[in-house]
């Protein structure tokens, strides 16, 4: 066991710096095949996956003997050279000269997760140990780097990041879904919901703000979609409006799934992602106007910035021909200091009538199952559909504010409906973000916290916002494990997080 020590020690994924090296991998044995004198075992080491091969001639017969018998998920270090194989999934294979065990697991106890397909209730009650097979690594770095590019998307935008509480005295998103609990006497504390209400505060401090953290719901739902804890991000912009707030949304995203493009391509393999459905999300392609059927001539203009500085937005500006160019292009000059940074790629925007049209449309013609009702909200069909008229997200604004949170901004030209917009993610994934104008004035926003029943001795630090020196202000929340879920292409968010809470599970 000499060349242990004197061997370099690499990871998986950098293997490939290594071709032709003795080196030595620390990790466990994932699978293990054999043809007579030959083995074959898969290491993984949290990076990536390697098989190494082992002919019995060529090894003392006490590592062939170990390695044979050693039981899936036992902790090791291995030596071998490095050899470029085309056909090897990572690309190369390790030639075994030495190995040293650090934990066997028993044989009378072995890893209960095996090659095999097991039962999604099975894998969530092992989740810990899940967590170890190769798809699920790859999600979980994925989510990783959304996480990064959401955070630095806004770090290097001139956002600073305020971070609200978590127990909080109040309600955000509707007083059914609140956690509550004891705090101390006779207080009761609620896990917060959003940060939103907070950072409306910091953004009226510090201009443009955002928040990244935990957040939770008691959703009784029992859904693909709805976890009781998730991380939400959300900015909050002073000065900002709807129009806006939706340019903020796709750059945003665009950072996102650009980043992941450039990063995952090999954990989105293993995943089975369709990249070609990514890539189309970011392609510097303008809608034709005639592309989205529903957009009608009172449909709010779009807002295209010219010259792009943001630091965040590696693509070229798209060349917009004024024909297709229903917006206002915006001198440089303009563009400096703005909360917003340039989309690259225009996302549909819909407004709500417009996508109650296009359902409509859609019932008649016997492509829905079921009519959406005008002034309701959208069911998890509607909003599939809506989102597979597009290759891109679309952002639907203007619900009607009966249906929608009580901060929100009513419309100047039609105040039955809120400034408001959700993104629905393509391919039938749903909201993947919500936001939204708030409302600026006190006597505006203290009739909607009374017409909603909300205590207004809890609310009175959030209406002084109004009091002192209010201004038009707007921002949104993504849930990170929606994101996730649609990015990976995942059926259901329990897989998006490391350990998922939902109605049915709080184990492990
Ligand atoms: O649409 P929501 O409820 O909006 C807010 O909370 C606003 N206060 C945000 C803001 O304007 N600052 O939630 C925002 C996003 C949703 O679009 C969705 O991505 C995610 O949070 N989300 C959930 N994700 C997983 N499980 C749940 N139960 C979720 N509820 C919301
Ligand atoms: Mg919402």
């Amino acid at each position: 066991m000499s060349n242990i020590s004197a061997a370099t020690i690499v990871t998986i994924a950098n293997i490939g710096q290594h071709e032709g090296q003795t080196v030595t991998l620390r990790g466990w044995l994932y699978n293990i095949r054999s043809s007579g004198k030959l083995l074959f075992p898969v290491f993984r080491d949290g990076t990536g996956t390697i098989q190494g091969i082992v002919p019995k001639a060529a090894v003392p017969e006490q590592i062939f003997e170990t390695l044979k018998g050693l039981q899936l998920e036992s902790s090791l270090t291995v030596t071998g050279k490095v050899r470029a194989d085309s056909r090897a999934p990572s690309g190369y294979e390790l030639d075994i000269e030495d190995l040293h065990v650090i934990s066997a697991v028993s044989p009378d106890d072995p890893f209960p997760i095996t090659l095999k397909e097991h039962g999604v209730d099975f894998l969530m009650e092992h989740r810990h140990l899940w967590l170890r097979t190769p798809r699920q690594s790859a999600i979980l770095r994925v989510r990783a780097t959304i996480m990064r590019a959401a955070a630095e998307f806004f770090d290097t935008g001139g956002f600073v990041r305020t971070d609200p509480p978590i127990l909080t005295p109040n309600a955000c998103e509707g007083t059914s879904e609140l956690f509550e609990m004891d705090y101390f006497d006779d207080d009761k504390a609620y896990l917060t919901q959003s940060g939103q209400l907070y950072i409306e505060a910091t953004a009226l401090a510090l201009g443009k703000v955002y928040s990244f953290g935990p957040t939770f719901r008691a959703e009784k739902s029992k859904t693909r979609r709805h976890l009781t804890e998730f991380w939400m991000i959300e900015p909050e912009v002073a000065f900002l409006e709807l129009d806006g707030l939706m340019d903020l949304a796709e750059a945003f995203i665009t950072h996102i799934v650009t980043r992941v493009l450039e990063q995952h391509r090999a954990d989105l393999k293993v995943i089975g992602r369709d990249v070609a459905k990514l890539e189309a999300v970011i392609a510097p392609t303008v809608h034709a106007p005639q592309a989205i059927p529903a957009l009608s001539a009172n449909a709010p203009e779009a807002v295209i910035l010219s010259e792009a500085k943001n630091p965040c937005i590696s693509h070229e500006a798209p060349q917009i021909s004024p024909e297709t160019n229903q917006g206002v292009i915006l001198s440089e000059a303009e563009v400096e200091g703005s909360a917003v940074s340039p989309a690259t790629s225009r996302f549909p925007r819909l407004s709500y009538d417009e996508a109650h049209a296009m359902l409509e449309k859609a019932y008649a013609e016997g492509k829905l199952e079921n009519p959406h009702t005008y002034g309701d909200d959208f069911g998890s069909p509607d909003e599939t559909y809506i989102s597979s008229q597009f290759d891109k997200p679309v952002m639907v604004h203007r619900y009607p504010a009966a249906i929608k949170a009580f901060y929100m901004q009513p419309d100047p030209h039609d105040p039955t409906k809120a400034l408001c917009v959700d993104v629905l993610a393509p391919e039938g994934y749903g909201e993947i973000i919500g936001g939204s104008q708030r409302v600026d004035s006190y006597d505006l926003l203290k009739q909607r916290i009374e017409e909603h029943n909300l205590p207004l001795a809890a609310f009175q630090w959030y209406l002084d916002l109004r009091k002192y020196g209010s201004v038009p202000h707007a921002g949104f929340g993504m849930g990170i494990e929606r994101a996730v879920a649609w990015i990976c292409g995942l059926d259901h968010v329990r897989e998006t997080i490391p350990f998922a809470r939902t109605l049915n599970r709080i184990y492990p």
